[in-house]
């Protein structure tokens, strides 16, 4: 077990912070040591609450000096542990919290500079400010941080049009494992100059420095929304509804969710405000949303006919188009709250994977034969942001199942076996097991079994090279 930071080393890291730039005390540093989904409970003798940037190298350099981990910490929102310390007390948590300065929005050069620990929200409001917007959508944005959104690579609901994170992403300062700053924090839109270093921090995970601070691309604020929700028969009827969507309206399709008929139950059965959209059930919906620039008239009419052909030619069972604001807010509540839904029936067993669009019926359908061979009773929640490619496809335990009961810990004792099923299907049918929630310390192991041997051989001499005593979050992504 690695060596707990000496007296000496906590009283330099203290000096480096000053006053109010740490906790320390067991009450104030529990909300750092557990992750969002409880799967991990660490421990930590000090919380690091820089405020500058001067003071995270001072940090980063005593903890180089003297050896001891750092686990960066932003909103808490990982999927993966990714920002939790482990048990031996060695580490200390480097929280961005405080580091949370909008430093120039460019309305002209479309540019938003910040600090890493503005919390996603935020960074949406500075743009919305200027009448621009930052398009990138989570649901967990209100706490998320964009430190945290950039060393994930995060994803969202917008990715179908705008890309992940990296793609938002011009400019980046990193303080690096040495002490050293790397200052890419540049706008340009053009600069090949050789290597592009920025990109290795992006989904990295807070393994090879500490980013804090971006130069994020913006684009023009949506004049209007076009939302709607159709009832289909299942995956394959949503993705082929999805390319005629796309066939009529190009880059205006921004969103493309699925929610299949179970999560609605869980929703409805678990949370209040969940709407009824439809008089009778359906096995599944997609929500839909473009948007448009300015008031583009006549956007709303054509998709409500097509959609309207759709349903008369019985490609898909029913639509609705949201006739106003609370309308669109409350089928993106529905959306948005199947996580919560899904964790309130019991703990579950998840999958964040990516499958090329034409493969992704095969996928749910060979998915669901293998595992009723493995766990028959399970209720499989498979939902998400089909327009990427991207499903969250989880299992909940069998109904009435009660948290904390025997039969509970029987099904989550099915999850290596379930997680092999479903990754090695992924792998055969060309996917990804991690699409947009990232390593972790969750996924270290399937990392190394399912990533190309080069590539993780080239990631091992990049950790290396960059960080040759293993301090940057040790564990997370590659084995320490
Ligand atoms: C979502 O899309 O709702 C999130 O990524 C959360 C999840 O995987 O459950
Ligand atoms: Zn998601």
């Amino acid at each position: 077990m690695a060596a707990q930071p000496s007296t000496a080393a906590l009283a330099a890291l203290k000096d480096a912070l000053g006053p109010g730039g740490w906790l320390e005390s067991a009450a104030d540093v529990e909300p750092f040591l557990t992750d969002f989904r409880r799967l991990y409970h660490g421990t930590t003798a000090l919380v690091a609450r820089p405020a500058t940037v001067a003071q995270v190298v001072r940090v980063v350099a005593v903890c180089a000096r003297e050896r001891l981990g750092i686990v960066p910490h932003g909103g808490n929102t990982s999927y993966c542990g990714g920002a939790t310390p482990d048990a031996s007390g060695a580490e200390i948590v480097l929280s961005l919290a405080r580091l949370n300065r909008v430093r120039d929005v460019d309305a002209g050069g479309f540019t938003l500079s910040l600090d890493a620990g503005c919390t996603l929200a935020a960074a949406q409001a500075a743009a919305r400010a200027a009448n621009r917007r930052l398009p990138l959508s989570l649901g967990s944005e209100g706490s998320a941080q964009i430190g945290g959104t950039l060393s994930t690579n995060a994803g969202g609901t917008a990715v179908l049009r705008f890309g992940m994170m990296r793609e938002l992403v011009l400019g980046l300062e990193v303080v690096l494992p040495d002490g050293r700053v790397l200052d890419q924090l540049k706008s340009l839109r053009k600069d090949n100059t050789g290597y592009d270093v920025k990109q290795l921090f992006l989904g990295a995970e807070g393994t090879l420095g500490v980013i804090t601070g971006a130069c994020l691309k913006l684009s023009a604020a949506p004049g209007d929304y076009v939302t709607a929700l159709a009832a289909v028969g299942g995956i394959g009827e949503a993705v082929a509804l999805l390319g005629r969507i796309r066939d009529a309206f190009g880059d205006a399709v921004e969103g493309f969710e699925y929610v299949p008929r179970i999560a609605h139950e869980l929703a409805l059965a678990g949370l209040p405000g969940i709407v009824r959209p439809f008089d009778r059930p359906h096995p599944a919906f997609a929500l839909i949303e473009l948007a448009v620039p300015g008031a583009e008239p006549g956007v709303g009419d054509r998709f409500g006919e097509l959609l309207g052909a759709e349903a008369t030619a019985g490609r898909i069972r029913d639509a609705v188009v949201a006739r106003s604001g609370p309308q669109r807010d409350s089928l993106w509540y529905l959306r948005e709250h199947v996580p919560e839904a899904q964790t309130r029936a019991g703990a579950s067993i998840k999958h964040d994977v990516s499958l090329p669009l034409a493969r992704l019926a095969e996928f749910v359908a060979r998915a669901e034969q293998v595992l009723a061979g493995i766990a028959p009773a399970a209720r499989i929640v498979g939902y998400g942001h089909v327009g990427d490619g991207n499903l969250h496809f989880n299992l909940s335990p069998p109904a009435g199942v009660l948290r904390g009961s025997a039969a509970e810990r029987e099904f989550l004792a099915l999850a290596p076996q379930v997680n092999r099923a479903v990754h090695d299907l992924v792998a055969e049918l060309g996917g990804s097991f991690s699409a947009e929630h990232g390593i972790g310390r969750l996924k270290v192991a399937e990392l190394e079994r399912y990533e190309d041997p080069v590539a993780l051989d080239l990631m091992r001499r990049i950790k290396v090279a960059f960080d040759p005593h293993g301090i940057m979050n040790p564990g997370k992504v590659l084995r320490r």
